[in-house]
């Protein structure tokens, strides 16, 4: 889908429909509509005051109504609710841009010009309004399609969307970066894991890197089993062994900055599928695990998006890809494993196993010399508990690193939450055996599985992400979301805003 802006009278515009905004009538005054309503209204003689005011046109946030042949008027319109304009804030504007850029995705028509971006009382910038317009439209234009093609009457996607807006193009050129990082992490997300297995994974990464080559050089590092044994990577190689695919570990360095710069390392669990090993999971909804790499899916996404941002930083990417499986071969509950860090660890639940392959690559990662790190990790069920699926959680000990992710999820609205990393939790880590065991017991789950990464990122300035709950959709829209791409972008972002000032 392209994106462009558009300067001339919307009268003018030779594609398919306009994207209309309509606000509320509110109880005392006259509404105040939008330049383009008022506009169209007159050309149609009053007609759209008329259906308005006979409740024909919804005004609620997100509620589309279509006049596909208004008299006096050539284009389809796309009426698109607003709610009240004075109530009419960031997430309304959100809103709207959802319910249009799914009634158009759902329609025949394939070029669109979007008003909702000329909107002078949303309370956010030109630039934040065409950049969210722009990913939502890009976001209803998904289709998962490699196992299942569309059907022959199947609405086509749209080819190109338009905007009226104040903001420069560049903004779009952004959007557009982002919106592929967003469409990489839903693909990787929602493909089968007979498909998405670890060796995938690391085959992926490298095509991705090919087809970045236009905008950057992409170093793609494959750590393979014996390369793994050879640094003592035990607790993420044991997670693997117990499947018929090999585990990974897959590195990819980008290089924007000047080569003493130290790079921001995101590193994501990369659990093509999680049984839960031995400690073997409950059948019910076992297929939702497939979206259990979803922290790598997300931090190649981000990495990738940086790269066609061309972000003056230096990036990498860091996933542990393995499959939890029951076997023979499997690691198992009462087993002590010596991590890459030399620290050992009791297994008391297999299933508990993306902090086994985060610990080693968060080990690993070291060596980067990090600027900062974040790991991102569909890691506790608990999490989903705690937050549903409007957030992810952040965890840090550095207060000012959780401090700019929590600003970079505000303002992509792909929003996080902050949970304690407080020493008083570390003890339910305790066991007599092993320098600590891999479960924190039932009270704080989220946060003991944090504090068991910290343990291995003492010194470093570390961040994680449990996006549990706000990776994939659940229900009939069942699907990978592509969080937290947006928040991780619009983090770098800002990074690369504040190394330039
Ligand atoms: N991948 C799961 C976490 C998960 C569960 C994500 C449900 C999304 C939805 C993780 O590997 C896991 O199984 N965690 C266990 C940890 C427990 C054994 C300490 C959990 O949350 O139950
Ligand atoms: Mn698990
Ligand atoms: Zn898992």
């Amino acid at each position: 889908m392209k994106f462009s802006l558009y300067q001339q009278a919307a009268n003018d515009y030779s594609g398919d429909c306009l994207i209309v905004p309509v606000f509320s009538i509110p109880a005392s005054s006259k509404a105040t509509q939008s330049e383009l309503f008022e506009q169209l209204d007159q050309a149609s003689g009053g007609q759209l005051h008329n259906l308005l005011r006979q409740g024909d046109i919804s005004s609620k946030p997100g509620q589309t109504t279509w006049l596909l042949s208004l008299a006096g008027v050539s284009h389809k319109l796309l009426l698109t609710g607003c709610g009240n304009s004075d109530e009419f804030d960031q997430r309304k504007f959100r809103q709207a841009c959802q319910g249009a850029a799914q009634a158009l995705r759902n329609s025949h028509a394939r070029s669109a010009l979007c008003a909702l971006t000329d909107l002078a009382p949303c309370q956010a910038e030109p630039d934040w309004q065409l950049r969210m317009a722009a990913l939502e439209f890009a976001h209803a234009d998904y289709r998962y399609t490699h196992t299942k093609k569309p059907a022959d009457d199947a609405a086509p996607s749209s080819d190109e969307v338009a905007f009226i807006s104040s903001a420069p193009s560049a903004v779009l050129q952004q959007a557009s970066a982002i919106a592929y990082g967003v469409d990489v992490a839903r693909n990787l997300g929602d493909l089968p894991p007979n498909i998405c297995h670890p060796v995938f994974l690391a085959e992926h990464a490298q095509e991705l890197a090919d087809a970045a080559s236009e905008f950057a050089t992409v170093e793609v590092e494959v750590l393979d089993v014996a390369a793994m044994q050879a640094l003592n990577m035990n607790a993420l190689l044991a997670v693997g062994q117990g499947s018929a695919v090999p585990p990974r570990l897959i590195a990819m360095h980008y290089r924007g900055s000047d080569s003493h710069a130290q790079p921001y390392v995101l590193v994501g669990k990369g659990i093509t599928f999680d049984t839960g090993g031995i400690s073997i999971k409950p059948g019910a909804n076992m297929e939702q695990m497939k979206y259990d790499m979803c922290g790598a899916a997300t931090v190649i996404g981000a990495f990738f998006a940086a790269v066609r941002l061309q972000l003056p930083l230096n990036i990498s990417c860091v996933v542990a890809a393995a499959e939890n499986m029951p076997d023979g071969r499997a690691y198992r509950p009462g087993d002590v494993i010596t991590s890459m860090s030399g620290k050992t660890i009791e297994v008391l639940n297999t299933d508990a196993e993306g902090r086994m392959v985060l610990c080693d690559a968060l080990t690993w990662s070291q060596r980067l010399k990090p600027a900062a790190m974040v790991d991102v990790a569909t890691l506790t069920g608990a999490c989903v508990v705690a937050l549903g699926h409007h957030a992810s959680a952040v965890m840090s000990k550095h207060d000012d690193l959780a401090a700019e992710l929590l600003e970079a999820g505000q303002n992509s609205l792909d929003r996080c939450w902050q949970l304690p990393l407080w020493d008083e939790y570390q003890k339910q880590l305790d066991t007599k055996f092993a320098d600590m065991k891999n479960v924190g017991g039932f009270p704080a789950g989220s946060i003991t599985a944090g504090c068991f990464l910290s343990r291995f990122t003492e010194g470093q300035r570390w961040a994680h992400l449990d996006i549990a709950g706000a990776a994939w959709e659940w229900g009939k829209n069942e699907g990978s979301t592509g969080r937290p791409v947006r928040l991780l972008t619009q983090w770098l972002l800002d990074r690369s805003n504040a190394a330039a000032h």
